[in-house]
């Protein structure tokens, strides 16, 4: 398997520890190249790191230099309690000093959910033109069946070369979705992984096994070309634990 693995007893732990390091390495790279690209995942895993960002770095983090984005949105109005961006806008966006200019959310209002895929590919391809790399840090998380972002087993959009996003339909609810695809996504200068839950590790298991196909399990699709992919695992979801 590729990638860093970090275990931690609880997702407390995991998530303090994730929250000290997300702060350091925005405030290098803001010192480094005066911008840092946050990419959000949804999920209820990354709840408690937000609000430890908000609550102990809110003066610690220069928010006014991030940006945030979203691996994947739900075709749902941004205040649908099932919105990706009103999870994150609760838990972290409204607690931080971040310009709002400095957030761009998945436009889900528009009529139709291949729309919203095309116009948050214009906005990505705005942001980045033509950089070599794609987001600073990209969270993810990963359902028990392996996707991660809205890349469900066996779509056709876990093919994607060109693309940027994919509107898919997934076996979950809501059904329509719009998520951003592999080669922007495994361009990435950081993925961290959150994964937390005894429904994970068979899952884990899987996609820590070099044998197995990403078109089963999307996560192992997750490997950024020129970056750091690091897995931060409470103890609730790693394989080993099974049987012993
Ligand atoms: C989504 C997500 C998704 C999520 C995983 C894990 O919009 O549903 O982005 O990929 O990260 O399903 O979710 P949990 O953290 O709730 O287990």
């Amino acid at each position: 398997m590729r990638g860093e693995i970090r275990k931690f007893g609880t997702l407390d732990e995991l998530s303090l520890a994730a929250a000290e390091d997300i702060a350091s390495l925005i405030r290098d790279t803001v010192t480094e190249q005066g911008r840092f690209a946050l990419a959000l995942s949804g999920g209820n895993t990354p709840r408690t790191l937000h609000r430890l960002l908000a609550e102990r770095y809110r003066e610690d983090i220069p928010w006014n230099a991030v940006h945030i984005f979203f691996g994947d949105e739900r075709y749902v109005p941004h205040d649908d309690k099932q919105s990706n961006y009103l999870m994150a806008k609760e838990t972290l966006l409204d607690l931080v000093p971040i310009p709002a200019e400095n957030i761009h959310p998945v436009p889900t209002g528009l009529p139709e959910y291949r729309k919203s895929a095309d116009a948050y590919e214009t906005e990505l391809k705005k942001f980045f033109a033509d950089d070599k790399q794609s987001f600073d840090l990209l969270l993810l998380g990963m359902g028990k069946e392996g996707h991660t972002a809205s890349l469900f087993p066996h779509l056709k959009a876990l093919d994607e070369k060109e693309r940027w996003t994919a509107a898919v339909e997934v076996p979950a609810v809501p059904a329509k979705r719009i998520t951003v695809t592999y080669p922007v996504l495994n361009r990435s200068s950081a993925v961290y992984f959150l994964i937390s839950g005894e429904d994970k590790q068979d899952a884990l298991e899987k996609v820590f096994d070099d044998a197995s196909d990403f078109h089963l399990y999307p996560a192992r699709g997750i490997s950024p070309a020129a970056g750091r992919l690091v897995w931060w695992v409470a103890e609730s979801a790693y394989p080993t634990r099974k049987g012993g």
